[in-house]
């Protein structure tokens, strides 16, 4: 636990190099509403050829492939079609985890191609109550799947061992149990599927080459093209084998999907979303930049930032718009829209003026008329609501009180809003 405090305190310190105050030595960072300056965001409604979006099917057939070509393209690179090869391994089952209101289990990923491996620990947490299917969460954890519980059963996997603490990996067993309340998750019906991100690709310079993207035909080391997938791409990419995976498992219900993720994990769990339908319930915590948050925005992190802050999330292409986010021909509110009519939901936190809750907001509001298309209820007041006075239509949106955090707040709205969107009542 003191581990886990030192490591907080180093992060915050990293944070503060590397966040606001290091931007200084590039462009500084505006948090002044006032200085934001004024932009015009690319239409949703209108193809590349001019030709005016009226109708759902017109969206499905023109412009959303159109969209979803250029953020391929342009910014979270490319999602190889190739088939890799999966095997499960259920490795435990304890009938009886959170005192016996939960069966977990923890399954190994085998996925192999090219003669090459890599391998990938999923947690499942399923609750005993259960009358029928249940509804899943998914979402990454950052710091090892034995970081969401002391429940000291729960093992690491192989490269949460290598990048994180080669010779002590145990300290940060608990330390991120507040982001994954099991109790409240289980207690309210949901099933919880968890896997730390580093097992698709480690999220450490060097480390590329234990992760998803090598097992596939052409990967290189050391050159990509500009719109070759990167560490972004490849959690996504995850995030649906986990999806393949939970449509084997007799007790989920796999029309019942949601998947959640916060800052990187927010801006991989939008384009997840996009790309892969079967997630019912998209669900941005914090994500900003190049998340929910409209890049030409001038406020908080910029293109410049979040593409230099680690080299390797986005594709080579985003880095043409540092300091140039005038010349995008499009911004995140079109990502939000690659999810309708599926729900969608944003979270903001009041002091996380780094990921700027109003970009934030604004690119779902502006996300909504597509909403409006398939006859479903977006954002409808360009005004952020109250904090915490969540807004639950098809597209939903709050702002909570505090810091860059997933809280039991959070987390009581985006079961409340799964639940709408799933039509269930249970336990909300
Ligand atoms: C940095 C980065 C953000 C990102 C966050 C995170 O703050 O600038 O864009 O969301 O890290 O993922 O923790």
């Amino acid at each position: 636990m003191k581990r886990c405090k030192i490591k907080s305190i180093a992060i915050l310190l990293l944070a503060a190099l590397t966040g606001p105050n290091a931007s200084m030595a590039q462009k500084a960072v505006n948090y002044e509403e006032s200085k934001v300056t004024a932009f015009e965001l690319p239409a949703l409604l209108v193809s590349k050829n001019g030709t005016p979006i009226k109708t759902a099917q017109q969206w499905e057939k023109i412009r959303r492939p159109e969209l979803l070509e250029i953020f391929a393209a342009q910014e979270y690179g490319r999602t190889p079609n190739e088939k890799i090869a999966v095997r499960y391994e259920v490795l435990t089952e304890n009938r009886n985890a959170l005192s016996g209101k939960a069966t977990s289990r923890q399954i190994r990923f085998i996925f192999s191609n090219n003669g090459k491996q890599t391998e990938a620990i999923l947690l499942l947490y399923l609750p005993n109550n259960a009358r029928g299917k249940v509804p899943v969460f998914v979402g990454y954890n950052f710091k090892g799947n034995h970081s969401i519980s002391y429940d000291t059963s729960i093992i690491y996997s192989s490269n949460f061992m290598r990048v994180k603490e080669p010779g002590n990996p145990d300290w940060a067993r608990g330390c991120q149990m507040s982001r994954w309340p099991l109790d409240f998750i289980i207690g309210k019906g949901y099933a919880l599927a968890t896997m730390c991100y580093h097992d698709i690709y480690p999220d450490v310079p060097g480390y590329k080459k234990f992760g998803i993207p090598s097992l596939f035909s052409g990967y290189d080391s050391l050159s990509a093209k500009p719109d070759e997938w990167q560490a972004i791409g490849a959690w996504a990419w995850g995030s649906s084998r986990i999806a393949d995976y939970l449509e084997t498992v007799k007790e989920i219900d796999s029309k019942k999907i949601a998947i959640m993720g916060h800052s990187r994990q927010g801006k991989a769990a939008l384009w997840a979303g996009a790309q892969d339908k079967r997630f019912g319930v998209v669900i941005s915590n914090c994500s900003g930049a190049g998340g929910a948050a409209l890049s030409k925005r001038d406020y908080g992190e910029t293109v410049e930032q979040v593409t230099k802050i680690k080299p390797a999330w986005f594709c080579a292409a985003f880095n043409q718009y540092r300091n140039n986010e005038q010349a995008l021909n499009f911004d995140q509110h079109g990502l939000i829209a690659l999810m309708a009519p599926r729900a969608v939901y944003v979270a903001s936190a009041q002091e996380d003026r780094w990921a700027d809750p109003k970009g934030e907001y604004l690119s779902a509001f502006y996300a909504s008329p597509v909403y409006g298309l398939y006859g479903r209820r977006g954002l409808t007041s360009m005004e952020q609501p109250a904090i915490e006075q969540p807004v639950m239509n098809d597209v939903g949106y709050h702002i909570r009180k505090g810091i860059h955090d997933v809280t039991l707040f959070d987390w009581e709205a985006f079961i409340r809003f799964a639940n709408k969107h799933f039509s269930l009542t249970n336990g909300s």
